[in-house]
């Protein structure tokens, strides 16, 4: 890493508070985790092995075909699955033994109840994040679903549609499927990817979507907004903190980390956060690209505000740091107007000042725009379903 570089990514985990005591821990794998496995070296060997076989045999788009009626938790595997993939599916297609359905239903309500910062902080925060997350940027980029940010972009609203909703884990709920399903379409990038030349020229030699991968992704998810919550003085209980990192921890779960690496605690997620995530954020031709895309998506919704303003918000959200980065315009009007309201917002919503602050309008249509845009799940009134890709981004 050179001298700048290396300055670049502490200032900004100064910018995000993310260095300090834990940026000395160390490292993940042996002595984080108790485990002799390093979970960047760890994929998730039985359904890669299946998918590989079914990509191979060309029976992607009947399997697509056969998975559109598999919809809710209680549903049965569709028929007509080749048989090895059935049984894997049969295997893990439940909620693990620790999983714990008080929790799960305290986090449904918890995400009710926080709805609004949850769609700013994951949509604005977490998805733009995702482009200055180099590994991720340059596998989406180059994957097929990078050729159509709209479709992709629908389909991951899919998952946090799905993940958020007040049945997700219960039987007529449709997350485990959807992570189930997502699973298959990891597998499938895992065998995809390295085969394209776009890809391996700008990719380091590791196969994608590691456990370490996902963790680095569910940082920049459920950490990243913990964080954010806690900043913003969003009044949350023990039991709710609680129980929205155990919703994750069972998503992620589903996703096919293995449970010695899933963090037990929210300091835990924290310290592996600092060490594993803000290290690594930096841009990349890809990256800029998918976030122009992604912005220039939203803005096509009529949110009530600019896309100064827009990029205002994801700097205030991300550090100025990573909005030079991706090359977003300056507004200094909205940039002063969103330090200053944004909090008063928050403090009047949650009952903590009497008087509605200056902007309160403006950031509640951008809110309930936002909040309509994912409750329309993406773009249309129904869900995207999500199916595994038979090739890459072509070139
Ligand atoms: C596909 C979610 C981690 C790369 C998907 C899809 C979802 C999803 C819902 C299906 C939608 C679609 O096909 O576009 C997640 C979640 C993660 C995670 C919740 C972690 C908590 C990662 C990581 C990478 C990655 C770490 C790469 C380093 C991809 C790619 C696709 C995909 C390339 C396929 C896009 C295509 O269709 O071509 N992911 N993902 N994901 N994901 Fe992930």
């Amino acid at each position: 890493m050179s001298d700048l570089s290396r300055r670049n990514v502490l200032s900004l985990g100064v910018a995000l508070g993310l260095v300090g005591a834990a940026s000395v821990a160390p490292a993940w794998g042996a002595t984080q985790t108790g485990s002799a496995a390093d979970p960047w070296w760890v994929w998730d060997d039985e359904i890669d092995r299946i998918m590989a076989r079914v990509l191979e045999a060309g029976q992607v788009p009947a399997v697509n075909t056969a998975m559109g009626s598999w919809v809710d938790n209680n549903d049965p595997l569709p028929g007509g699955l080749p048989a090895d993939l059935a049984g894997h599916l049969q295997r893990v297609h439940k909620l693990p033994s620790w999983a714990d359905p008080a929790k799960l239903r305290r986090a449904a309500d918890f995400n009710r109840r926080k709805d609004t910062y949850l769609f700013m902080l994951y949509g604005l925060g977490s998805g733009i994040m995702s482009t200055v997350i180099p590994r991720e940027a340059k596998s989406v980029y180059w994957s097929a679903g990078g050729a159509d940010m709209q479709d992709r972009a629908a389909k991951t609203f899919t998952f946090g549609y799905d993940l958020s909703d007040l049945n997700a884990f219960e039987p007529d709920g449709q997350f485990v499927v959807t992570a189930n399903k997502t699973r298959l379409v990891h597998a499938a990038v895992r065998h995809l990817l390295p085969q394209s030349a776009h890809w391996k020229a700008v990719a380091d030699e590791r196969i994608p979507i590691s456990n370490g991968d996902i963790l680095v992704t569910f940082h920049s998810l459920g950490t990243y907004v913990h964080r954010k919550l806690r900043e913003w003085k969003v009044p949350m209980s023990a039991a709710d903190e609680e129980a929205f990192l155990h919703m994750w921890q069972v998503a992620i779960h589903l996703l096919g980390v293995r449970e010695e690496f899933i963090p037990k605690t929210w300091a835990a997620a924290h310290a592996q956060s600092a060490q594993v995530l803000t290290p690594i954020l930096s841009p990349s031709h890809e990256g800029k690209e998918l976030a122009e895309e992604l912005l220039g998506l939203t803005a096509q919704i009529d949110l009530g505000v600019t896309r100064g303003f827009l990029n205002e918000f994801v700097r205030y959200v991300l550090s100025d740091a990573i909005g030079d980065w991706l090359g977003l315009r300056r507004d200094y009007a909205s940039a002063a107007l969103i330090r200053t309201a944004w909090p008063a917002y928050i403090a009047f919503r949650e009952g903590l000042i009497p008087v509605m602050p200056a902007g309160f309008f403006m950031f509640d249509q951008l809110v309930r725009a936002l909040a309509m845009l994912f409750l329309n799940k993406g773009t249309s009134p129904t869900t995207t379903p999500i199916t595994i890709p038979t090739g890459n981004r072509p070139g």
